[in-house]
Protein backbone atom coordinates (compact mmCIF):
# COMPACT_ATOMS: atom_id res chain seq x y z
CA UNK A 1 0.00 0.00 0.00
CA UNK A 2 1.02 3.92 -0.53
CA UNK A 3 3.17 5.26 2.31
CA UNK A 4 2.53 9.36 1.79
CA UNK A 5 5.08 11.01 2.65
CA UNK A 6 4.68 14.67 3.03
CA UNK A 7 0.85 16.26 3.23
CA UNK A 8 -1.17 19.01 4.68
CA UNK A 9 -4.43 18.06 5.73
CA UNK A 10 -4.19 20.77 8.58
CA UNK A 11 -4.88 23.08 5.75
CA UNK A 12 -8.27 25.19 5.24
CA UNK A 13 -8.98 23.44 1.77
CA UNK A 14 -9.76 20.25 3.80
CA UNK A 15 -12.28 22.08 6.04
CA UNK A 16 -15.59 21.01 4.10
CA UNK A 17 -14.79 17.07 4.37
CA UNK A 18 -11.86 16.12 6.47
CA UNK A 19 -12.97 13.35 8.01
CA UNK A 20 -14.96 11.43 5.13
CA UNK A 21 -11.61 11.95 3.22
CA UNK A 22 -9.11 10.89 5.73
CA UNK A 23 -11.70 8.07 6.68
CA UNK A 24 -11.80 6.69 2.59
CA UNK A 25 -8.08 6.26 2.70
CA UNK A 26 -7.45 2.56 3.85
CA UNK A 27 -10.14 1.40 0.66
CA UNK A 28 -7.94 3.51 -1.57
CA UNK A 29 -4.79 1.95 -1.00
CA UNK A 30 -2.99 4.68 1.02
CA UNK A 31 -2.09 2.88 4.08
CA UNK A 32 0.23 5.62 5.96
CA UNK A 33 0.32 9.50 5.34
CA UNK A 34 2.62 11.97 7.48
CA UNK A 35 1.26 15.00 7.62
CA UNK A 36 3.84 17.79 7.77
CA UNK A 37 3.52 21.47 9.87
CA UNK A 38 4.84 24.46 7.70
CA UNK A 39 3.23 27.52 9.61
CA UNK A 40 3.19 28.07 13.69
CA UNK A 41 -0.81 27.60 13.51
CA UNK A 42 -0.16 24.24 11.70
CA UNK A 43 2.02 22.88 14.74
CA UNK A 44 -1.50 22.20 16.97
CA UNK A 45 -3.73 21.10 13.89
CA UNK A 46 -1.05 18.46 13.10
CA UNK A 47 -0.59 17.28 16.76
CA UNK A 48 -4.21 16.67 16.50
CA UNK A 49 -4.69 15.34 13.33
CA UNK A 50 -1.65 12.61 14.41
CA UNK A 51 -3.70 11.56 17.72
CA UNK A 52 -7.13 11.43 15.94
CA UNK A 53 -6.21 8.85 13.00
CA UNK A 54 -3.83 6.02 13.87
CA UNK A 55 -2.37 6.33 10.41
CA UNK A 56 -1.25 9.80 10.37
CA UNK A 57 2.49 10.72 11.79
CA UNK A 58 3.29 13.93 11.94
CA UNK A 59 6.54 16.37 11.52
CA UNK A 60 7.43 19.54 12.82
CA UNK A 61 9.08 22.95 12.46
CA UNK A 62 8.66 26.61 10.73
CA UNK A 63 8.62 26.36 6.76
CA UNK A 64 11.18 29.28 5.08
CA UNK A 65 8.13 31.65 4.63
CA UNK A 66 7.18 31.15 7.95
CA UNK A 67 10.02 31.74 9.94
CA UNK A 68 9.67 35.39 10.54
CA UNK A 69 7.36 33.57 13.48
CA UNK A 70 10.10 31.80 15.04
CA UNK A 71 11.48 32.25 18.07
CA UNK A 72 14.06 30.51 20.39
CA UNK A 73 10.82 29.59 22.89
CA UNK A 74 8.89 28.38 19.62
CA UNK A 75 11.72 26.30 18.94
CA UNK A 76 12.30 24.75 22.17
CA UNK A 77 8.44 24.31 21.77
CA UNK A 78 8.47 22.82 18.56
CA UNK A 79 11.30 20.53 20.24
CA UNK A 80 9.20 19.27 22.81
CA UNK A 81 6.21 18.62 20.03
CA UNK A 82 9.40 16.61 18.14
CA UNK A 83 9.97 13.57 21.26
CA UNK A 84 5.85 12.92 20.90
CA UNK A 85 5.96 9.10 20.06
CA UNK A 86 4.85 9.74 16.62
CA UNK A 87 6.54 12.35 15.76
CA UNK A 88 9.00 11.43 12.87
CA UNK A 89 10.94 13.86 11.31
CA UNK A 90 11.37 17.92 11.66
CA UNK A 91 9.68 19.77 8.93
CA UNK A 92 9.31 21.62 6.47
CA UNK A 93 12.44 23.61 6.96
CA UNK A 94 14.88 25.32 4.30
CA UNK A 95 15.25 28.22 1.87
CA UNK A 96 12.66 29.39 -0.22
CA UNK A 97 13.41 32.20 -2.96
CA UNK A 98 10.72 32.12 -4.93
CA UNK A 99 7.85 33.71 -2.70
CA UNK A 100 10.93 35.75 -0.89
CA UNK A 101 8.86 36.17 1.79
CA UNK A 102 11.39 36.29 5.27
CA UNK A 103 15.29 37.73 4.89
CA UNK A 104 17.60 34.87 3.47
CA UNK A 105 19.58 35.29 6.32
CA UNK A 106 16.91 35.03 8.49
CA UNK A 107 15.74 31.86 6.61
CA UNK A 108 19.19 30.49 6.75
CA UNK A 109 19.83 31.03 10.54
CA UNK A 110 16.28 28.90 11.31
CA UNK A 111 17.00 26.48 8.67
CA UNK A 112 20.23 25.70 10.80
CA UNK A 113 18.68 25.95 13.99
CA UNK A 114 15.78 23.40 12.71
CA UNK A 115 18.46 21.59 11.32
CA UNK A 116 20.12 21.06 14.67
CA UNK A 117 17.31 20.09 16.53
CA UNK A 118 16.65 17.69 14.21
CA UNK A 119 20.26 15.87 14.92
CA UNK A 120 19.81 16.69 18.86
CA UNK A 121 16.45 14.68 18.82
CA UNK A 122 17.75 12.19 16.06
CA UNK A 123 15.05 12.62 14.01
CA UNK A 124 15.31 13.34 9.91
CA UNK A 125 14.73 16.25 8.01
CA UNK A 126 12.02 17.50 5.40
CA UNK A 127 13.80 19.57 3.13
CA UNK A 128 12.08 22.37 1.59
CA UNK A 129 13.81 24.17 -1.45
CA UNK A 130 12.52 26.21 -4.11
CA UNK A 131 14.96 28.45 -6.30
CA UNK A 132 17.68 28.36 -4.03
CA UNK A 133 19.55 25.26 -5.00
CA UNK A 134 23.17 26.53 -4.16
CA UNK A 135 22.64 27.95 -0.88
CA UNK A 136 20.73 24.73 0.11
CA UNK A 137 23.26 22.18 -1.07
CA UNK A 138 26.09 24.58 0.85
CA UNK A 139 23.94 24.76 4.26
CA UNK A 140 23.44 21.05 4.22
CA UNK A 141 26.91 20.20 3.48
CA UNK A 142 27.61 22.79 5.71
CA UNK A 143 25.54 21.24 8.75
CA UNK A 144 26.46 17.68 7.58
CA UNK A 145 23.23 16.81 6.85
CA UNK A 146 24.22 13.47 5.58
CA UNK A 147 24.64 12.40 8.97
CA UNK A 148 21.29 13.81 10.14
CA UNK A 149 18.93 12.24 7.17
CA UNK A 150 16.28 13.34 5.18
CA UNK A 151 14.65 14.08 2.17
CA UNK A 152 14.48 16.56 -0.33
CA UNK A 153 10.69 17.30 -0.74
CA UNK A 154 9.20 18.04 -3.89
CA UNK A 155 12.60 17.98 -5.65
CA UNK A 156 12.93 20.40 -8.41
CA UNK A 157 16.42 20.55 -9.30
CA UNK A 158 18.45 19.09 -12.11
CA UNK A 159 20.19 15.56 -11.97
CA UNK A 160 23.74 17.32 -11.32
CA UNK A 161 22.18 18.48 -8.01
CA UNK A 162 20.19 15.20 -7.37
CA UNK A 163 23.32 13.53 -7.60
CA UNK A 164 24.98 15.53 -4.98
CA UNK A 165 22.11 14.56 -2.49
CA UNK A 166 21.68 11.26 -3.67
CA UNK A 167 25.65 10.93 -2.35
CA UNK A 168 25.44 11.95 1.01
CA UNK A 169 21.86 9.49 1.35
CA UNK A 170 19.01 11.87 0.88
CA UNK A 171 15.71 10.94 -0.50
CA UNK A 172 13.99 13.21 -2.96
CA UNK A 173 10.21 13.40 -2.77
CA UNK A 174 8.35 13.10 -5.77
CA UNK A 175 4.70 14.34 -6.46
CA UNK A 176 1.90 15.22 -9.18
CA UNK A 177 4.82 17.68 -10.97
CA UNK A 178 6.47 14.12 -12.27
CA UNK A 179 2.65 13.83 -14.66
CA UNK A 180 3.45 17.05 -16.23
CA UNK A 181 4.07 16.91 -19.84
CA UNK A 182 6.28 19.90 -19.71
CA UNK A 183 8.73 18.01 -16.41
CA UNK A 184 11.40 16.90 -18.37
CA UNK A 185 14.10 17.72 -15.86
CA UNK A 186 12.28 15.86 -13.25
CA UNK A 187 11.64 13.09 -15.15
CA UNK A 188 15.45 12.90 -15.79
CA UNK A 189 15.89 12.93 -12.11
CA UNK A 190 13.48 9.92 -11.71
CA UNK A 191 15.30 8.20 -14.91
CA UNK A 192 18.53 8.53 -12.99
CA UNK A 193 17.79 8.67 -9.52
CA UNK A 194 17.55 4.72 -8.26
CA UNK A 195 14.36 3.50 -6.79
CA UNK A 196 15.78 3.08 -3.74
CA UNK A 197 16.03 6.58 -2.84
CA UNK A 198 12.58 7.89 -3.93
CA UNK A 199 9.70 8.48 -1.69
CA UNK A 200 5.84 9.37 -3.05
CA UNK A 201 4.46 12.60 -1.89
CA UNK A 202 1.54 14.85 -2.38
CA UNK A 203 2.36 18.00 -1.13
CA UNK A 204 -1.74 18.51 -1.20
CA UNK A 205 -3.78 20.48 -1.34
CA UNK A 206 -1.26 21.65 -3.73
CA UNK A 207 0.49 19.83 -6.81
CA UNK A 208 -2.30 17.39 -7.97
CA UNK A 209 -1.34 15.33 -10.68
CA UNK A 210 -2.72 14.57 -14.46
CA UNK A 211 -5.68 13.85 -14.78
CA UNK A 212 -6.41 16.48 -11.84
CA UNK A 213 -3.89 19.11 -12.36
CA UNK A 214 -5.32 22.28 -10.52
CA UNK A 215 -7.42 20.88 -9.03
CA UNK A 216 -7.27 20.51 -4.89
CA UNK A 217 -4.83 17.58 -4.10
CA UNK A 218 -4.86 14.25 -1.69
CA UNK A 219 -2.75 11.08 -1.56
CA UNK A 220 -5.31 9.09 -2.76
CA UNK A 221 -4.29 10.58 -5.94
CA UNK A 222 -0.21 9.08 -5.39
CA UNK A 223 -1.30 6.44 -7.70
CA UNK A 224 -1.03 8.78 -11.01
CA UNK A 225 2.51 9.82 -9.70
CA UNK A 226 3.44 5.90 -9.32
CA UNK A 227 1.75 5.15 -12.88
CA UNK A 228 4.29 8.02 -14.07
CA UNK A 229 7.25 6.46 -12.21
CA UNK A 230 6.82 2.68 -13.06
CA UNK A 231 6.72 3.74 -16.90
CA UNK A 232 9.52 6.31 -16.46
CA UNK A 233 11.96 3.31 -14.90
CA UNK A 234 10.49 0.47 -16.80
CA UNK A 235 9.23 -1.34 -13.16
CA UNK A 236 5.89 -2.26 -12.58
CA UNK A 237 3.46 0.08 -10.43
CA UNK A 238 3.86 -2.68 -7.75
CA UNK A 239 7.23 -2.60 -7.25
CA UNK A 240 7.10 1.42 -7.19
CA UNK A 241 4.76 1.21 -4.25
CA UNK A 242 6.54 -1.14 -2.43
CA UNK A 243 9.58 0.05 -2.42
CA UNK A 244 8.60 4.03 -1.96
CA UNK A 245 6.82 2.17 1.12
CA UNK A 246 10.19 0.48 2.38
CA UNK A 247 12.24 3.52 1.56
CA UNK A 248 9.80 5.94 3.68
CA UNK A 249 9.51 3.35 6.48
CA UNK A 250 13.57 3.29 6.59
CA UNK A 251 13.79 7.22 6.51
CA UNK A 252 11.21 7.58 9.32
CA UNK A 253 12.84 4.91 11.42
CA UNK A 254 9.27 2.94 11.75
CA UNK A 255 9.63 -0.48 12.61
CA UNK A 256 7.45 -3.23 10.74
NI1 LIG B 1 4.72 21.00 1.93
Amino acid sequence: MIFESHAHYDDDAFDEDRESLLSSMKENGVETIVNVSASKKSLEKVKELMKSYPFIYGAFGLHPDEVGDMTDRLLEEIRLLCRQEKALAVGEIGLDYYWDKEHHSLQKKWFDAQAQLAREEKLPIIVHSREAAADTLDMVKGFRGGEIGGVIHCFSYAKEMAREYLNMGFYLGIGGVVTFKNAKKLKEVVEYAPLSSLLLETDCPYLAPVPYRGKRNNSIYLKYVAETIAQIKNVSYEEVVDTTRQNARKMFRLRD
